[in-house]
């Protein structure tokens, strides 16, 4: 099938008035990658497929958002909103181009899954010149109806031009489609908009190609896979329903999370078979966890990597760039930012460290910060294999720390450290005898006590 060329047209004109905002609806995120994208994804598996996108606007955003699942991406503007053949033909000049598979989905529907899709081409591949992806609705009332006959499809019914008899069939027109290409444009060119709603509809080229002795069938999904997005209480169970089925995915693929329901994955995290994940962890789009490293609870990770047998948190946050290596640790309410952490480094309690690299086995204390930041440009530390960073330590970027040096707690390091050297960056601490009594009569005389 993969031989086949196939065009995807994504149907994105709609105006979203009901996500009440500004935000195109198809670019509306779950799982940290906007809707359309979710759909074109699904149409190809492997960046193989062209892509037309039918828009209202921001024309621009939206072939930026689905180009990286495309092998080509354009977008074609629907000025009036005549109906989802018309919009369909707005894509007129690249369906001309004579493709074998032309697939037309909806791109509010983010939930489909590429072996739905695949289905429907399969279909195409063996013979079939139109294939509709149908579900079993719980409430078909709003859908349109797929009127069957001996196998074949004969038409759909639109609810609100549908009888009474043809609206007790709960079998339903999901909206995706697959139609070959050969034959695509001049089905679509029949379509009248003699209806309930004086609208093009898609779903009459099913009677037309019918009525024209082509092979039109129905496949079934399942009705998740067709969940369309109108709200943004539909995003919220959209996401909900992705978050669900990737967990899984992970769960079955050897990956442990103990309270799997409050981690919260995007769409490019990858897990490592027995890596554990603690409860309410955070992955934003970017992470990878290798084996056996744990995420232990309520950290936040994004684009970072974790290698094998590390392990972060509680509380920690990986921001950009956070490279951590094999059984290094990053501990309670650490922070790091654009850093490699070489194999078994550690930083447990309370630091940040950023724009930095940390060599194999050094051990940063409480309170280790880098001042990577002057209010204009970053600058980076460079701290040894070996070295001993002592807690509250504020390490003035740019700066070297040697392998195997020691730096005394409380420091404020300015310049470099050479390997194995002891720094001391504080004042000299001195005792007077008898000054704390001395003190407290004086404050006590002053208060009249
Ligand atoms: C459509 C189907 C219906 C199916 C249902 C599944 C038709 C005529 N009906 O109905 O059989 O059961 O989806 O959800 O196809 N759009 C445009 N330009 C237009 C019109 C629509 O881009 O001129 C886009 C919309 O943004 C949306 C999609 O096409 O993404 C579907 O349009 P919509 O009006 O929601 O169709 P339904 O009435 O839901
Ligand atoms: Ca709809």
């Amino acid at each position: 099938m993969s031989q086949r060329s196939c065009l995807s047209v994504v149907l994105a004109a709609g105006e979203g008035t009901r996500m009440k905002g500004d935000l195109p609806k198809v670019l509306h995120q779950i799982a940290g990658l906007p809707l359309i994208a979710h759909v074109v994804r699904a149409t190809n598996s492997g960046g193989t497929v062209d892509v037309a996108v039918v828009v209202g606007r921001e024309a621009d955003a939206v072939r930026a958002a689905v180009a990286p699942f495309a092998a080509h991406a354009e977008t074609f503007l629907q000025t009036e909103r005549l109906g989802t053949a018309h919009a369909v033909l707005a894509a007129r000049e690249a369906i001309a181009r004579g493709y074998d598979d032309v697939l037309i989905v909806f791109g509010d529907t983010p939930l489909v899954e590429a072996q739905s899709l695949a289905d429907l081409r399969a279909e195409l591949a063996a013979g079939a010149d139109v294939v509709v992806m149908g579900f079993q609705a719980p409430d078909p009332t709003g859908y349109g109806r797929l009127i069957e006959r001996d196998g074949s499809l004969v038409a759909i019914r639109e609810h609100r031009d549908a009888t009474e008899e043809e609206r007790g069939i709960d079998i339903c027109n999901g909206g995706l489609m697959a139609v070959s290409g050969k034959h695509a444009l001049s089905l679509l060119d029949a379509v009248g908009n003699d209806n309930a709603k004086g609208e093009y509809y898609l779903t009459d080229i099913v009677e037309i190609a019918a009525s024209r002795g082509l092979k039109v069938v129905a496949t079934r999904a399942p009705y998740e896979n067709i969940l369309g997005i109108n709200n943004r209480a539909e995003l919220a169970q959209a996401e909900a329903v992705w978050q669900a089925r990737r967990r899984t995915a992970l769960l079955l693929n050897g990956v442990t999370m103990t309270a799997p329901e409050t981690v919260h994955l995007s769409h490019d995290t990858q897990i490592a078979q027995d890596a554990l994940i603690e409860p309410n962890v955070f992955f934003g789009p970017g992470v990878t966890v290798a084996s056996g490293a744990r995420i232990r609870a309520f950290s936040y990770l994004e684009q970072a990597t974790v290698a094998e047998n590390a392990e972060i948190g509680p509380f920690a946050r990986l921001r950009p760039g956070a490279r951590i290596g094999r059984k290094a640790k990053v501990g309670n309410f650490c922070e790091v930012k654009n850093a490699v952490l070489d194999e078994g480094a550690k930083i447990n309690h309370l630091s940040y460290v950023g724009d930095a690299h940390v060599g194999a086995k050094a051990n940063l204390g409480a309170g280790t910060i880098t001042c990577n930041y002057d209010g204009f440009g970053k600058h980076h530390t460079e701290i040894g294999a070996g070295a001993f960073i002592g807690s509250n330590t504020s390490l003035v970027a740019p700066i070297t720390i040697g392998a195997e040096a020691y730096i005394a707690s409380g420091s404020v390091i300015t310049d470099d450290v050479p390997d194995d050297a002891l720094a001391f960056g504080r004042a000299r601490q001195t005792n007077k005898d008898g000054f704390g009594k001395r003190l407290r009569q004086k404050y006590a005389a002053r208060a009249g006590k």
